[in-house]
Formats: structure tokens, sequence, C-alpha cells
């Protein structure tokens, strides 16, 4: 049996500088076989490894049926993200998953989607936005809740611009601060909640970013009456086997490599928020 520790090797079809300190890294397994055979869930995530420095969970942004590119949208922060960042077309890495459990957008179906998100957390969901796009009529109203703190740390501004004309769609976008010629709200994202239009019964949350945010973002939408089964959260924690084995990405009595990374608010809203967990 594989090793399920060895990573596969990939190369760097394309690197896209998305902002001064995000990028995106469009990748293709170097065996065709492999690649061919490689399928991931909206919400699941790699681990991409840079041989002799080290390696980070990284969510999957691409389109789920794109066979052709598996894309990954990094903040440089630190030592593996540096390293990834100096990348270019053509080079090599190494690449472990998909893991973990991804959106629950099977059972979104038939309902309303409100995504709220806050800075890069906007990019575990954008798979998860393509997948409801490609399927529209599966699905109800579309409600997407971005903040970041600068006008210019918000990502993809044409595609929110594209998705804010859809029909059944409704784009709120906040910026703490921002630059001229910023056409969406100027201060806290939390501002917001309340301009959107949810119906609580009909409605399934799917929150990313900050845990701050996640919270705010939870409490406002069962305050509205939304369960807290059908308000879902995609969780951050360091990690390092991503197969459930070493504890590092533990959560109460959960791991977020193998229970999450996304999870209902009703299994982990009491570990949100609590020093040191
Ligand atoms: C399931 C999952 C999905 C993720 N998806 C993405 C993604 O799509 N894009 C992306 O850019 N990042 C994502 N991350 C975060 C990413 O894994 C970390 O930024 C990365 O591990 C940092 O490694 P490093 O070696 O570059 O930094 P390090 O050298 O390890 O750390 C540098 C500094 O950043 C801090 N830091 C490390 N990890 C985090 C973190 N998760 N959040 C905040 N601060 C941190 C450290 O405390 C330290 O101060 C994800 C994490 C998880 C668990
Ligand atoms: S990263 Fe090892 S148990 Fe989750």
């Amino acid at each position: 049996m594989a090793d399920p520790y060895v990573p596969l090797e990939a190369e760097v079809v394309e690197r896209v500088q998305e902002s001064p300190g995000i990028f995106t890294l469009r990748l293709r397994l170097t065996d065709p076989q492999a690649h061919a055979a490689y399928r991931f869930l909206p919400g699941q995530f790699n681990m991409l490894s840079l041989y002799g420095v080290g390696e980070v969970p990284i969510s999957i942004v691409s389109d789920p049926e794109d066979e052709q590119m598996i894309d990954h949208t990094v903040r440089a922060i630190g030592r593996v993200t540096r390293g990834l960042a100096r990348l270019q077309a053509g080079d090599r890495l190494g690449i472990r998953g998909p893991y973990g459990r991804g959106w629950p957008l099977a059972e979104a179906q038939g309902r309303d989607i409100a995504i709220i998100t806050g800075g890069l957390g906007c990019a575990p969901t954008v798979a998860a936005i393509n997948y409801v796009f490609r399927r529209r009529a599966r699905y109800g109203r579309l409600t997407l809740i971005q903040g970041v703190k600068h006008s210019d740390d918000l990502l993809w501004r044409q595609r929110y611009q594209a998705w804010a004309q859809a029909p059944d769609t409704q784009v709120l976008i906040a910026a703490d601060r921002a630059g001229p010629a910023w056409p969406w709200h100027v201060g806290g994202v939390t501002e917001l909640f309340a301009q959107a239009r949810i119906e609580a019964g009909r409605t399934l949350a799917m929150l990313c970013g900050p845990e701050g945010l996640m919270l705010a973002g939870a409490r406002h939408l069962l305050g509205r009456g939304v369960a807290a089964e059908a308000i879902w959260l995609s969780m951050e924690r360091s990690m390092h086997c991503a197969l459930g084995h070493c504890g590092h990405c533990q959560l109460g009595p959960l791991f977020v490599c193998k229970d999450g990374p996304v999870f209902r608010y009703a299994d982990i809203g009491q570990y949100l928020d609590v020093r040191g967990l």
C-alpha cells in the first residue's frame, strides 16, 4: 500500500499574483494517470510541500469540474508559504490530499445559501460558489457577504461584480478602509449583516475566515432564526499529518483535518473563542 505521507509531485503550470502578498498556484500532477484520477470536493484541502522546507495545509479553490488544474490561493506569511511564493511556472512541489470534509452542497440543495467570509477566508468558498453557479437551478437565493481590511485586499473583484449581476444573488462587500472608486460599503462587514435577505427556515450558511467574524456571523444568523445545524464553519488549525494521527489540529474532541475543516456550528460553537483551543 502507498505510504500516505509520501506526496505526489506536482508542477506549477501558472502562477498568478492576486495582490502584493497573495498568489495563486495552478498545479498539475506530473503523473498523468494520478492527475486524471484526482478528484476533490469544494471545501477540502491539500498538504503542499517544499522539499527541505516543510508542508502546509491549503484549500483547493479551483472548480471541481476543471480537471485541467488544481488551484491554491496562498497568503505568504511564514517559512513554507514564503517558499511557495517563490515558485514559478515549471517548478515542482509535493502535494498530498485532498483531505477533510467539504461544504454540505448536497444538503444545501433546494435551499437558500448565505456565505459569509473575511479576508482570504473567501478562498475555500470559491469552489463552492462555482459549484452552485454550475447547478444554479438546484439552489435557491445565494447571498455572498465578504469583508476585507482594505479595499486593495479584495481578491477576485471581477468575479464578485459578475456574481452581483446574476439572478437571485445578493452580494454585500465591506472594507474597513477603502481607496477611491470603491463601490461597496466602507466599514465593518458585520454592519452589512442586517441587509442580507435571509429567510431563516430556508437558509443554509457557510462561514469562513477569522474566528471572531465567524462567531459574529453565526450569532447574527441564530438571532434571525437560522438553526445551529444549518450553519457551517471552515476551521483552521496548525496541521502535521492531516490524517487524524498526530493530534496537532485538535479542537476539543475533534480533529480539524479529518472531522472538518468544515463543521456544523451545532458541533463546534462551544469551542470557538475559547483561549488555548
Ligand atoms: C484546512 C486549512 C486550510 C487552509 N487554507 C489556506 C489557504 O487556502 N490559503 C492560505 O494562505 N492559507 C491557508 N491555510 C493557512 C496555512 O496553512 C498557514 O498560513 C500556513 O500553514 C503557514 O505556514 P508557514 O510555514 O508559511 O508559516 P509559519 O512560519 O508556520 O508561521 C508564520 C506566522 O503565521 C502564523 N500562522 C501560522 N498558521 C496560521 C494560520 N492558519 N492562521 C493565522 N496565522 C498563522 C504563525 O503563528 C506565525 O506567527 C489553511 C489552513 C488550514 C488548517
Ligand atoms: S493534523 Fe494530525 S491529527 Fe490532524
